[in-house]
């Protein structure tokens, strides 16, 4: 299948600056300097609805307006290769394998937003990703794309350094991200100020995700009417979706937002390897609601996963079949927040500690029906105390197996174990 950012669905090997020059890389970034204002690069990515891949799909024209628009200066661009998401490898690979395209996609960023100064924010234990990127920008800067003196770039110059991010989950969340650029704890920050216009030493900083950064180049190469003619209207383009050990073919596929969720799993994945039916589905990563495994004929986007009850995330797919209890499943998901959670906010660390211990007292047959009850009230009592998302996170996933999976829930309570003995 052809793509977008993947120009055959599936990756190919490192490009260097000659391959990617010789499918028309830096032509977008050429033609924007020679005859685009920035705010027309910003309009042109606002109408074609890109949405931010870093999992909450926020549309990025919106984001970057906040930025270009603000009067303090200077601007800073942050490209948010964190990635520490269980299951998910498509920044680290598009890092390690697009690297231009990446850049390309930074640096029309940059100039959209008027930033003078871009960081890529990058997994330290990414040392392949890490790698090709700083040849990239060594690469490019040699070629003039970047740097004091950018080809045809008029007044606009950029200077790009290499931000190393810890390895865990927090470190991702935007303002923890920045708190680690200025050299500080990977600690999220108290939001609003939000970072579009109070971000890095308190000035505008937009930060995207790396995925949603390689998708820049080609809508101002093609132009947002090309873009909108892949995927559906309210989520234009295509979206990188990781498969992992449990289908016979684990990777990352780049596909119309759209197709459906079983073309993904059946079709790039080869199906699941127990050859079991599928019990379950968390689309969107561990932070997402499963859903019942015969809706396995969604579609990927954003609104269709939404009205099926969950969330695309950032498109970690996880089938689950009916020799897995859910149960199980979840205590590992709820033990994840519980260890990622970086502890400052009180109602985050108390929430997740405590649903882990409750899935873990379940998990061996104790409480009763009465914790079951309990759950959906730790999780309303929590919601939204946090400076930032995890402390929502765990809901999901426990209150949809909850409504769904009861039986797994009671076998536990009932016998001490899982329904399948
Ligand atoms: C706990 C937590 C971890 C996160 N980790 C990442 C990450 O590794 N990479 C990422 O791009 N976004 C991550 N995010 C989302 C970012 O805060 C932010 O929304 C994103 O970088 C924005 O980029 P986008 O608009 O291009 O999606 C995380 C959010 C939370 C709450």
């Amino acid at each position: 299948m052809q793509g977008i950012l993947f120009p055959r669905g599936v990756v190919e090997g490192r490009e260097n600056l000659q391959a990617y020059r010789a499918r028309g890389g830096y032509e977008a970034l050429a033609q924007a300097l020679k005859g685009f204002s920035p705010g027309q690069i910003l309009q042109e990515i606002a109408d074609s609805g890109l949405r931010g891949r870093g999992g909450a799909g926020f549309p990025t024209g919106k984001k970057w307006a906040f930025t270009a628009e603000s009067t303090e200066t200077p601007h800073y661009m942050v490209l948010n290769g964190g990635e520490d998401e269980p299951g998910s490898k498509k920044d680290r690979l598009l890092m390690e394998n697009l690297p231009h395209l990446v850049l390309e996609g930074l640096i029309l960023a940059s100039y959209a937003v008027k930033a003078s100064k871009a960081y890529l924010y990058i997994n330290a234990i990414y040392e392949e990703a890490t790698r090709s990127m700083s040849d990239a920008l060594a690469e490019a800067k040699a070629a003039g794309y970047w740097g004091e003196k950018i080809n045809a770039g008029g007044d606009f110059s950029l200077e790009i350094l290499l931000s190393p991010a810890p390895a865990n989950y927090v470190a991702g969340e935007d303002t923890a991200a920045l708190e680690v650029i200025e050299g500080k704890q990977p600690l999220p920050r108290q939001k609003p100020p939000f970072p579009a216009t109070a971000g890095l030493f308190g000035k505008p900083t937009a930060v995207n995700n790396v995925e949603t950064l390689a998708n820049v180049a080609p809508i101002i190469a093609h132009g947002a009417k090309w873009y909108r003619s892949f995927g559906t209207a309210e989520s234009p383009g295509t979206m990188i979706f990781s498969m992992n050990e449990e289908v016979h073919r684990p990777g990352v596929y780049e596909l119309p937002f759209g197709t459906p969720l079983r073309y993904l799993i059946e079709d790039c994945g080869g199906g699941v390897k127990s050859g079991n039916r599928i019990k379950a589905i968390q689309p969107g990563g561990p932070s997402s609601a499963y859903l019942p495994g015969e809706k396995i004929d969604i579609p990927l986007d954003h609104n269709s996963v939404r009205q099926a009850g969950s969330a695309i995330g950032c498109g970690v797919v996880h089938p689950i079949t009916t020799e897995s209890c859910i149960v199980e499943e979840t205590l590992r998901i709820a033990e994840f927040f519980s260890v990622e959670s970086c502890g400052q906010c009180p109602a985050c660390r108390m929430e997740t500690n405590m649903l882990a211990a409750m899935l873990k007292k379940v998990q061996q047959g104790q409480g009763g029906q009465p914790i079951l009850d309990q759950f959906a009230k730790v999780i309303a009592f929590n919601k939204g105390k946090g400076f930032c998302n995890l402390v929502n996170m765990p809901g999901p996933p426990i209150e949809s197996a909850l409504r769904l999976f009861r039986a797994d829930f009671d076998s536990h309570l009932a016998n001490g174990r899982c329904p399948q003995g």
